[in-house]
């Protein structure tokens, strides 16, 4: 079930698309399904946005049911009626509520499959149970449920009961589509209740029973910012704590920001403060340190990132060192041994094995060779309002501090450029290039001028 607005949020993206852990709330919810059933066979109701949440979740291979009007979590499976004719049980996941696991919805399944069950809730005890509906139970030994009250609904004693339901279910698809007429609009938000199905189900005479997950924490739901956010927070420790599990060293896990599908090996020390997004993958005995934010990125054995770094789609090759303050914009591709150094930008560019530009300088467009020595300041000028040019430095150049370099230019192999040079010509292997007005000195002009000034 993912039609609903998320009114709680206020927000204009659809609630199963915020996300959590770097990947929307809805992701996470297929993931753990397509682990239990194949994609072909989950469908995700969709409605608030639809276009929007199919777009994002499209690639996952489910298919999609449309609830064009929001009429509450049992019309969203009324309008599911005609895809799950072919079933004869039918599991039900609220897309909000990503904590779950493949291995909780298989329990689940199997225990409504054991229990011959019309309907099987799964349910937690919480410590906090406010806001979710609670389980009314004939009495606490027996599977047996009477019913579900919502929180709006429950009286006082109702709303002391810490078993909740989680909003994860499993149907008998003949039993809840015979009686799924039964549910009415008759409550606090005028809306069809799924949660209604158990009284429903029961006065039908049809077994009801719940599963109590030993594991609470799979249940939250995301239903307000605060939620989201501890669920977030919940993911990512959780994360650091698989990844020092496999041998990372994480100083401050709390204050780290690291997706669900990035990739660290052993022995690499993460600094707090660190944020590793998309799908980064950094190698061994790296170090990265603190305040840096590095998005779908790949990142050698031995690596050193100073403080401060910025990356985005960028490759660094083993042994590299970077930072502190680089930035590394996408299509860089940084070689084996090379040094990036502070305040350096570098877009769409191969820098090659033990190269260097260590201060202040743009690199764009440029296919840099081995051994190469940028100076502080040097620009390639890539664009010239129209078009982006090339420039291609050979192996072995040394450019001099605050050299400009105009694109579509080339460095031949082993040449010099002369500091502070505007290199507008391909330059020759072996040369020297010097673009720059000549030095004049005029002997003793600051002593007449300071003398001038006294009269
Ligand atoms: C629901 C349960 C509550 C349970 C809680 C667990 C009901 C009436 N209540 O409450 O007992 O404790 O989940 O998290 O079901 N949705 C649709 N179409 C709709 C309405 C909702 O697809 O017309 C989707 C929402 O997008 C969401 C899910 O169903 O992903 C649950 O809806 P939500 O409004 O969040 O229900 P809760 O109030 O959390
Ligand atoms: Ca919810």
């Amino acid at each position: 079930m993912a039609a609903g607005k998320g009114t709680r949020l206020k927000s204009q993206l659809p609630k199963v698309l915020h996300e959590v852990g770097g990947k929307p709330l809805l992701a996470h919810v297929i993931a753990a399904a397509t682990r239990v059933v194949p994609a072909k066979d989950v469908y995700a109701i969709i409605g608030h946005e639809a276009e929007r949440v199919r777009a994002a979740t499209e690639h996952t291979g489910v298919r999609f049911v449309l609830q064009t009007e929001q009429r509450g979590t049992g019309h969203a499976l009324m309008v599911a009626q005609d895809l799950l004719a072919g079933y004869d049980h039918v599991i039900v996941l609220s897309g909000d509520a990503p904590l779950i696991t493949p291995e909780t919805i298989g329990h689940l399944r199997n225990f409504h499959l054991e229990e011959q069950a019309a309907m099987t809730l799964l349910s937690a005890d919480l410590d906090d149970p406010t806001g979710y509906g609670r389980v009314l139970r004939k009495n606490a030994r027996s599977a047996d449920v009477q019913g579900v009250v919502e929180e709006k609904s429950a009286s006082a004693p109702q709303k002391k009961i810490r078993e909740i339901n989680s909003g994860f279910y499993v149907f008998s698809v003949k039993a809840l589509y015979g009686n799924i007429g039964q549910l009415s609009t008759a409550n606090v938000h005028g809306e069809y209740y799924l949660t209604d199905m158990a009284e429903v189900l029961r006065k039908a005479r049809q077994r009801v029973v719940a599963w109590k997950t030993p594991n609470p924490g799979e249940v939250l739901g995301g239903n307000t910012h605060a939620e989201l956010a501890d669920i977030d927070q919940k993911m990512r420790l959780a994360k650091c704590r698989q990844l020092m599990e496999e041998g990372v060293t994480i100083f401050y896990p709390a204050t780290c920001v690291i997706d669900a599908d990035v990739q660290i090996a052993p022995d690499t020390v993460i600094e707090p403060y660190v944020q590793l997004l998309g799908k980064t993958r950094v190698g061994t005995a790296c170090r990265i340190r603190s305040y840096c934010v590095i998005r779908d990125s790949e990142i050698g054995d031995g690596v050193s990132i100073l403080p401060g770094c910025v990356m985005d789609d960028a490759r660094v090759g083993s042994s590299a060192i970077i930072g502190p303050y680089s930035r590394l914009r996408p299509g860089s591709d940084i070689g084996e041994g090379a040094h990036l150094g502070n305040f350096v930008e570098t877009k769409k560019i191969k820098l090659g094995k033990g190269s260097k530009a260590n201060h202040l300088t743009y690199l764009g467009d440029a296919e840099i060779g081995a051994g190469v020595n940028i100076g502080a300041g040097t620009i390639t000028c890539n664009y010239d309002g129209v078009a982006k040019h090339k420039t291609v430095i050979e192996d072995g150049v040394f450019v001099g501090s605050d050299a400009t370099l105009v694109a579509p230019v080339r460095l031949g192999k082993g040449s010099y450029i002369g500091a502070a040079s505007c290199i507008t010509e391909d330059v020759p292997e072996d040369s020297l290039a010097l673009g720059r007005a000549r030095q004049a000195v005029k002997e003793g002009w600051a002593r007449e001028k300071r003398a001038a000034r006294k009269k």
